[in-house]
């Protein structure tokens, strides 16, 4: 879920309940399977090239979103009302199957989990911090069966994913499936800025979508150091990269984890949905084109 979503729930322009104010159709996710990273999934890194940072605004449905984005934004932060840690704790957010199918093949535009790492013989461990609604940890451990199929090969792998919010966590237990009877997902509510509560090194791989841009430094450089005591070998990031999308986006996020041993392995920046100068090529017009950056860290 990006910070957007939040905005415009938070502001009251959305219905009752404190959803965002869609369910898809039929035909509004057969329009979603069209999207080329359903053939390709680095179909945005492809897609993207840096003029589309000034091109995008040329585009009405872009600036108005800004606007919109920016004014609730305001409004907010002159009445003393932006508590993310509090609302991610707090809102009650149940979600429909078909929303949860939605947003599972429209954020795999921009959210990269295809990771050779994550299907290889060493790892066997992998944390989603901060998972929300678990539907990322499914692209995951789908990614991971596929590969096993793909070579014949396969292990015994523990999929963990913690997140603030017990309504979230509710969402991850009811919908997602393990997608092969030698994976085990496990959810659990949980402070990851507090504690992770797991020994050290335990976990082989991390993954973090949408997250830090939540955190105020002082939480970012907490969870950083949770992070970098219970996973040992890669950290797969994917977080908001513009300003306009509030919160805290943080374009040096890599350095943050230097002093603990990880290096870049590879890392790009995208745009939030496929490039178009006067289209709103998202059926359901879910997200403005925010840049993301996505990073995949390593530790040898
Ligand atoms: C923007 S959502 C992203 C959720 C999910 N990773 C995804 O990509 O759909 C941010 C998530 O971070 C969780 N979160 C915020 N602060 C947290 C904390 N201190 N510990 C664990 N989870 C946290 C929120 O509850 C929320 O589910």
């Amino acid at each position: 879920m990006s910070l957007i979503k939040f905005l415009i729930r938070a502001s009251g322009l959305t219905g009752a309940g404190g959803t965002l104010p869609f369910e898809p159709t039929p035909e509004q996710y057969a329009q979603l399977q069209k999207w080329p990273m359903v053939r390709d999934p680095y179909a945005a890194e492809k897609d993207y090239h840096p003029i589309q940072r000034w091109l995008r605004w040329l585009k009405p449905a872009q600036i108005q979103a800004y606007r919109k984005y920016n004014t609730v934004r305001n409004n907010q932060i002159k009445a003393g009302e932006i508590d993310f840690q509090k609302y991610f704790e707090t809102v009650p957010r149940p979600i429909s199957r078909e929303k949860w199918e939605y947003l599972k093949l429209r954020k795999s535009w921009y959210i990269i989990v295809n990771w050779p790492r994550f299907a290889g013989e060493d790892c066997r461990r992998i944390l989603d911090c901060a998972c929300g609604d678990g539907d990322v940890t499914q692209r995951l451990v789908d990614y991971v069966a596929d590969e096993w199929k793909k070579t014949g090969k396969g292990h015994e792998l523990e999929v963990v994913g913690i997140d603030l919010g017990p309504s979230r966590i509710e969402n991850a237990q009811r919908l997602t499936t393990a997608p092969d009877p030698r994976i085990t997902m496990k959810f659990f509510t949980g402070n990851a800025v507090k504690e992770i509560a797991y020994p050290d090194n335990y976990f082989d791989y991390a993954e973090l979508t949408g997250v830090f841009a939540i955190l105020d430094d002082v939480s970012a450089d907490a969870l950083v150091k949770n992070l970098s005591r219970v996973v040992r070998k890669g950290i797969y990031i994917e977080d908001p990269y513009d300003r306009h999308f509030g919160g805290f986006p943080r374009k040096h996020l890599a350095k943050l984890f230097e002093p603990y041993g990880f290096r870049v392995e590879k890392r790009f920046i995208c745009l939030q949905e496929p490039f178009s100068l006067f289209k709103v090529p998202d059926p359901c017009r879910v997200f403005s084109m925010g840049r993301i950056q996505n990073l995949w860290l390593v530790r040898d």
